[in-house]
């Protein structure tokens, strides 16, 4: 059970974006689950802190850059600037969001690194590569592509074939082509560095005897366990946009070494501004403050199996838990650019209220590695009947009666203890709900509420009984009843709709809604006019949101 009197220290990630694209849909069914529960933790009074940023390197990366003729440094910034407008907008709160290309996320990984080479944990070898003669460059997997060794499928990428499934590497593929020249690659050796992690196996295995992931993902590891691990090949031959390996010639670290350090990184970065932070404190091997990680299941090996032996090999705190999410699907179908359900942020925000978004994510996410789907008929459903006609619609039927009659004062005596009781009771299971990651089920039981509330309305009647002189003041007394239960309801639904929440706070004239304060109703207290908080989606609006989408997705 959840402990109320204790604050605890958190330090939560979502994973960092690559800079070269704009934030989508996708990125923000990871990005919401995170906030609403960082918000919720700081609604319980505890110190619970996010930290994110951008995923600077890689080829793809310098790839783009060099085809733009910009430097990589400045491309991954413009996209940094764009994902935090986008935050910024959907309400999206990160203490900082800083990039894999800054000088403490180099330093770290040098400490790091330095540290596994002191325990003898890196190994050279040499491999057999594809290689763009053209280019004079080596290829990633994605970069060369033809025809599957196995089904024959033509225009296959080098790691696997999308038609039947098989993996090979690039050099097994028939016909091969340099995605970047076209050229024939060919087959040449380099001597890359490995980081030992098999030698980390039995560390391993019995972490994840005591937790960190969810089943799902124990169940997957354990036949990574069985098959046995393999050592992690860290290297990358020059060019390459990342950080170069020290006492190497042209090697630079591969980019899934340094992109999780950019969580230390990025809270490294909060703590120079923030001096009350201490970054051992987080990050120390004795550190008592709870460390969580939210990523997206194709990024899960990288955060159950490498991240934690690296930290371990390198003396620092693992990781408390890893929450492993689905991946978003459309109408059913994967986000398509042909099908027009490619859909960014922005474009998005462009037509719809942020809070809708985040309150359907809500509706769906669970505390299981599930995909879940986005349909748009479903979608404005939910945020139609659910917030604007059940929650909202609370507060627009009493307001009216209060300021109209009772001078936007609130009554003195509370009409039906029990019921106030029954909804601040409900805030035990759903504050669990809320920490156990099933939001789904926390906004049924808000919903549920919300009938309840509409009920007593109805079962009432104040505009019936305002006409009789002789009811006046039960009317003020429903009434205000009815804007106490509305405002448990948003206490409990400020995680998801902080800004309304924020909104319900000015016009009922009380402080910002925590979890705490549900204990307090508002009686004898002076309220402010309603202002409408939430409209209802427009079909129209929808239509227009996709053929942005489309337009979008054909000029790219
Ligand atoms: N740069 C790496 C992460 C490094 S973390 C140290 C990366 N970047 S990404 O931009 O491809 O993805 C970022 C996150 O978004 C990942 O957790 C990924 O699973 C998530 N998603 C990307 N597309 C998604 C959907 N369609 N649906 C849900 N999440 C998705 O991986
Ligand atoms: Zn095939």
């Amino acid at each position: 059970m959840l402990s109320m009197s204790t604050q605890r220290k958190l330090l939560v990630t979502s994973a960092l974006a690559y800079a070269n694209g704009s934030l989508h849909l996708g990125h923000l069914v990871e990005h919401i689950q995170t906030d609403i529960w960082v918000r919720f933790q700081q609604a319980q009074g505890h110190d619970c802190l996010a930290v994110c940023g951008v995923d600077a390197h890689g080829t793809p990366i310098m790839i783009k850059a060099e085809q733009l003729g910009v430097n990589p440094a400045e491309l991954t910034e413009q996209y940094r600037q764009q994902h935090l407008h986008d935050f910024n907008d959907f309400h999206i709160h990160y203490a900082c969001y800083h990039t894999t290309h800054s000088a403490e996320n180099e330093a770290l990984t040098q400490t790091i690194y330095t540290r596994l080479q002191a325990n003898g944990d890196i190994t050279r070898d040499q491999i057999r590569q594809a290689f763009d003669p053209k280019k004079n460059m080596f290829l990633p997997d994605r970069f060369v592509k033809g025809e599957c060794p196995v089904c024959h499928q033509a225009d296959q990428y080098g790691d696997s074939c999308e038609h039947c499934g098989a993996t090979y590497s690039p050099l097994e593929l028939i016909n091969p082509r340099s995605s970047l020249t076209g050229a024939t690659p060919i087959t040449r050796e380099s001597e890359h560095l490995f980081f030992n992690l098999p030698k980390y196996g039995d560390f391993l295995q019995q972490w994840h005897q005591t937790g960190h992931v969810q089943s799902e993902v124990a169940n997957k590891l354990n036949e990574w366990f069985t098959a046995g691990l393999r050592r992690w090949d860290i290297s990358r031959d020059a060019p390459y946009f990342g950080f170069e390996i020290p006492d190497e010639t042209d090697k630079y670290f591969y980019v899934w070494l340094d992109a999780p350090i950019g969580y230390m990184a990025s809270f490294q970065k909060f703590c120079q501004t923030h001096p009350h932070y201490d970054f051992m404190d987080y990050w120390g091997p004795d550190s008592d403050v709870q460390l969580y990680h939210f990523v997206g299941k194709d990024i899960m090996y990288f955060h159950a199996l490498f991240w934690p032996a690296v930290l371990h090999a390198a003396g620092f705190r693992t990781p408390t838990a890893i929450f492993t999410h689905g991946f978003l699907t459309i109408n059913g179908e994967k986000m398509s650019k042909s099908r027009g359900t490619f859909i960014q942020a922005r474009t998005y925000l462009n037509h719809l209220h942020p809070e809708y978004l985040r309150y359907y994510y809500a509706t769906k996410l669970t505390n299981s590695v599930e995909d879940l789907d986005l349909n748009f008929e479903d979608f404005s459903q939910r945020v139609n009947a659910d917030l604007v006609g059940k929650v909202i619609n609370i507060a627009s039927r009493c307001s009216g009666f209060i300021h109209k009659h009772f001078d936007g004062q609130l009554s003195s005596h509370c009409h039906q203890p029990d019921l106030y009781q029954h909804f601040v009771d409900a805030g035990q299971s759903i504050a669990q709900c809320y920490e156990d990651r099933q939001y789904r089920q926390a906004m049924r039981h808000i919903m549920q509420l919300a009938d309840r509330a509409n009920q007593y309305i109805d079962q009432y009647k104040p505009w019936q009984l305002i006409k009789q002189t002789s009811h006046t003041e039960q009317v003020q007394q429903i009434c205000s009843l009815g804007l106490n239960l509305f405002r448990v309801l948003m206490i409990y639904l400020q995680p998801i709709l902080p800004h309304t929440a924020e909104q319900v706070a000015t016009f009922l004239n009380c402080p910002a809604l925590t979890w705490e304060q549900r204990h307090h109703p508002l009686l004898a207290h002076h309220i402010q006019p309603f202002t409408p908080l939430l409209q209802r989606i427009d079909p129209a609006q929808i239509s227009a949101m996709l053929d942005e989408a489309q337009s979008t997705s054909e000029t790219e």
